[in-house]
């Protein structure tokens, strides 16, 4: 997607570790046009499935999925990785190993709101090595729920999240897919240099 891989050239920060800094548009501040637009690129590349429900996990994963689900006028589930109080029902839970933090986080989602007869699109901001997804994966197999693809606004393609996936024969559209930081610049897969 052309218009998101100019905003990160524009506004992308390339910090120590491999760490794409998006917080003007993505991360903190958010720009609803431009996730309006990636909700509904999703929402084309998705459009023949059947998609019943958007799957999630809080917190920066909820902007581009609502825009999806808007879309696709389906509602928009986000796991999440603190139990709240009102969530008293049984839950479909998922360990998540985080390498950046070196932390593993529960996420949980209330089984009322995923349901075996659903045909799942997954939405996440990032994909890295892929752990957040697969925790997703993992809450749709115990909800017996059918996952149709994964759909990621930054795949840092030079991670091993991606080939995870696409291993285990997921569908896996990434609207940007980025090669390297080389030289803490931002180089997309399949761009031409000049
Ligand atoms: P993984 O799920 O692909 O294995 O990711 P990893 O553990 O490496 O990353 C942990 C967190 O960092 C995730 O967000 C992920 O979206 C985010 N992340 C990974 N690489 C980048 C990056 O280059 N830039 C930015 N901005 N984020 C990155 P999170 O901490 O779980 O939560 P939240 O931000 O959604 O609340
Ligand atoms: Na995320
Ligand atoms: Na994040």
């Amino acid at each position: 997607m052309k218009l998101l891989e100019a905003r990160i050239r524009e506004d992308g920060l390339v910090l120590p570790g491999n760490v794409l800094k998006v917080n003007s548009f993505l991360n903190h501040q958010i720009d609803p046009e431009l996730m309006n637009t990636i909700g509904q690129e999703f929402a084309h590349l998705f459009r023949d499935d059947n998609i019943t429900r958007i799957l999630t996990v809080e917190s920066s994963g909820i902007a581009p999925a609502i825009m999806t689900g808007l879309a696709l006028h389906v509602p928009v589930l986000f796991a999440r990785k603190t139990k709240s109080s009102t969530m008293n029902n049984s839950l479909y839970t998922a360990d998540v190993y985080s390498y950046t933090k070196k932390v593993t986080n529960k996420i949980s989602v209330d089984q009322k709101f995923l349901l075996a007869d659903d045909n799942v699109l997954i939405i996440d901001d990032f994909l890295a090595n892929g752990q957040a997804v697969s925790g997703l994966l993992e809450i749709c197999r115990q909800a017996q729920a059918n996952v149709a693809g994964v759909g990621i606004v930054v795949e840092k393609a030079f991670q091993t999240g991606g080939q995870l996936l696409r291993d285990q024969g997921v569908r896996l559209e990434s609207l940007a897919q980025i090669a390297s930081f080389a030289d803490d610049q931002v180089h997309f897969v399949g761009e031409v240099v000049e």
